[in-house]
């Protein structure tokens, strides 16, 4: 659309969006990541915008273009995201998205590794990142709304439950994110919304509809 004349029911508010996978460098030309198109925070921060919303993206390296109408901030490293996401505190709304690298290589090398002929390959000793959503759910500067996700392949409620509470969210959306789904890279997804009053589980439906859905919920955050 060219102007959106819809209601703006989070007018005045700030949101934090973060997006798309973290790489995490080994050396100059290698990382390790998670699996992430970006497509579903994208379309978060572009649906919050359109709601009113003042957005800050926070993304990591995607392929897919920056949404319209938000501040987008492009990072590569779990530090950076987590840095330009307390950089952008205070915020009324955050909504974690990313898949985050849960481990970074200790010390990245400075140079290309070479393969030694003959030699066993290098070992990676890891070290864990800092959880972005467990920092901002349990910051001084607290959002009043905090969302997260939780990318799981077993026991999606459980382990969706537990990361609420873990991480201090308002709410998880759990996806069952197993190869058959097809979620990962798709456009659609299936959310089971997790709660402090209990679990909702929303119908399969594309990630823009899964974004207007949520915009809806948080938007009945902020009214009356
Ligand atoms: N998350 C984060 N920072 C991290 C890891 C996760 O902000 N270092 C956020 C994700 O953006 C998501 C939520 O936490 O909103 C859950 O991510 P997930 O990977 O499912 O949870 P983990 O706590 O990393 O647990 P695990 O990967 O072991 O299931
Ligand atoms: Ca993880």
């Amino acid at each position: 659309a060219l102007l959106d004349t819809g209601p703006k029911p989070l007018a005045g508010r700030k949101a934090i969006v973060t997006s798309g996978p973290t790489h995490e460098p080994i050396d100059p030309v290698r990382y390790i990541a998670n699996r992430s198109s970006g497509k579903q925070g994208h379309a978060i921060a572009a649906e919050l915008a359109r709601l009113g919303a003042d957005v800050t993206l926070v993304s990591g390296p995607v392929t897919i273009p920056d949404p319209k109408g938000v501040v987008v901030i492009h990072v590569e490293r779990a530090e950076e995201m987590r840095d330009a996401v307390l950089a952008a505190l205070p915020a009324d709304i955050a909504v974690m998205v990313a898949a985050v690298a849960d481990w970074r290589v200790a010390t990245a090398a400075g140079n290309k590794i070479k393969k030694k002929p003959g030699e066993a390959p290098p070992p990676l000793l890891l070290t864990e990142n800092p959880d972005i959503l467990k920092t901002v759910g349990h910051h001084a500067k607290r959002p009043k709304l905090v969302v997260g996700f939780a990318a799981e392949t077993q026991n999606v409620a459980e382990n969706g439950r537990s990361k609420l509470e873990r991480k201090g969210a308002d709410y998880i959306l759990a996806n069952d994110v197993s190869p058959h789904t097809g979620i990962m890279g798709g456009d659609r997804n299936t959310v089971k919304v997790i709660g402090k009053s209990g679990d909702e589980d929303w119908p399969e439906m594309d990630k823009q509809a899964v974004a207007e859905r949520l915009g809806r919920l948080i938007a009945s955050h902020f009214s009356g």
